[in-house]
């Protein structure tokens, strides 16, 4: 059980998944992940706020009566209704039917669609600004919509300087023991951070900018977001990773994205990367897109300014690994990076050409690009000295 007194009258009652193999069916979770869950209590009233996966239910619920024993659950508050959070609605409703579930529009539009819950009187419907009165202690309601989805919003308690934020400033990693950042080593989390963000939230970053606008006047002391450590001591780190990885700002460096079938594609990759180092790019990360998840290759694409994308010609389409991960760069509207890129053919040309229309897509234009057929010619490598010459200075422009 992970009970956790953050603050006067505030505890955490979240769980761990060390189980689940992939979040959302698709990014893998090395170290896990905890869906976060958090008790206020008031003078008067008492509220839950966000539930859990419906696969932990069971040490939630105990987590919940450790912490409150014999008495009641006054409010349900939902910040968030995607299943990680949500799930644990029903079994909360049976344990406590007298709560009311609070929620915006859209949230209780989501609890009637997803659990069939149609009494009216389970309901509590808030706005933005909205307040709750838990005695001493109060509530207030900021919408935040599309971080992550349309409905989700964050919870202040002014009285003692806490945000419940949802999935902003979250990350994948369990919590190992420790709950509040001043009480564990943060530094394998950051990682996990930036991958969550890019995995996840990546796609919403003018909602996360708009988000961090309505919050910046609140004074906040613990920032409590349904994954990952509360933070508490490095709140400014947090929301700085958070702030730039949101208007897409990166870190010096540059991710090389490759696919090939026989190494003649992967040769080229290799070769970039030489030059590069060469020219003086010390973070350098290449990643083949065949064997690797693209979970991480997101989280590079993100974290670095210049990204290198090449591929063969596949039955006359982008080889498909570097297509997929073109499609995420696209359905994450990238953007503010140094891009180039290179695609290999045999007898005819299509990786070049498609890869170019991704980034027509993106409104990118690349700073160089080349071509190869069957394999890397003294005329190859003078091509990829030059991409990678004008990939630097790009870089150093920027
Ligand atoms: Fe952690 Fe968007 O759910």
């Amino acid at each position: 059980m992970n009970i956790r007194k953050i603050t006067d009258g505030i505890y955490y009652v979240g769980v761990n998944d060390r189980v689940t193999d992939r979040f959302e069916g698709l990014w893998p979770l090395p170290q896990g992940v905890s869906y976060n869950s958090y008790i206020v209590k008031g003078k008067t009233k008492t509220a839950l706020i966000d539930t859990v996966e419906i696969g932990s239910v069971r040490n939630f619920i105990r987590s919940i009566y450790s912490e409150i024993g014999d008495s009641r659950i006054d409010y349900l508050v939902i910040n968030h209704m995607e299943p990680d959070h949500s799930g644990g609605i029903p079994m909360v409703l049976s344990h406590f039917p007298e709560l009311k579930i609070v929620g915006n529009k859209q949230t209780i539009a989501m609890i009637k669609g997803f659990f069939h819950i149609e009494d009216e009187s389970r309901f509590m419907e808030i706005a933005d600004g909205a307040t709750i009165d838990l005695g001493e202690k109060s509530l207030r309601f900021i919408m935040t919509p599309m971080v992550h989805w349309p409905e989700t919003m964050m919870t202040y308690v002014e009285e003692n300087g806490v945000i419940f934020s949802g999935d902003a400033f979250g990350c994948f990693g369990a919590l190992n023991g420790g709950i509040v950042d001043d009480e564990m080593n943060v530094e394998w989390y950051w990682d996990e951070m930036y991958r969550y963000y890019s995995n996840i939230v990546g796609k919403y970053g003018r909602f996360v900018q708009k988000a961090l606008e309505k919050t910046s006047t609140l004074k906040i002391d613990f920032l409590c977001p349904t994954h990952g450590p509360v933070w508490h001591e490095h709140i400014n780190r947090v929301v700085d990773i958070y702030n730039r990885l949101s208007k897409y700002e990166s870190e010096p460096g540059v991710t090389i994205i490759f696919g090939s079938m026989y190494g003649n594609t992967g040769e080229i990759a290799e070769a970039i990367a030489r030059q590069l180092a060469a020219k003086g790019v010390k973070n350098i990360k290449i990643h083949n897109a065949a064997k690797e998840n693209l979970s991480s290759m997101i989280s590079d694409a993100f974290r670095y300014e210049g990204l290198i994308v090449g591929g063969p010609t596949y039955s006359m389409h982008l080889f498909p690994p570097v297509e997929e991960f073109m499609i995420a760069m696209e359905t994450r509207e990238l953007k503010n990076k140094v891009v180039a890129t290179f695609g290999s053919f045999t007898w005819a040309s299509a990786a070049a050409k498609t890869l170019k229309e991704y980034l027509q897509k993106m409104k990118i234009e690349p700073v160089a690009s080349l071509e190869m057929k069957h394999a890397a010619s003294s005329d190859t490598y003078a091509e990829i000295e030059k991409l990678a010459e004008k990939l630097v200075e790009a870089l150093k422009l920027k």
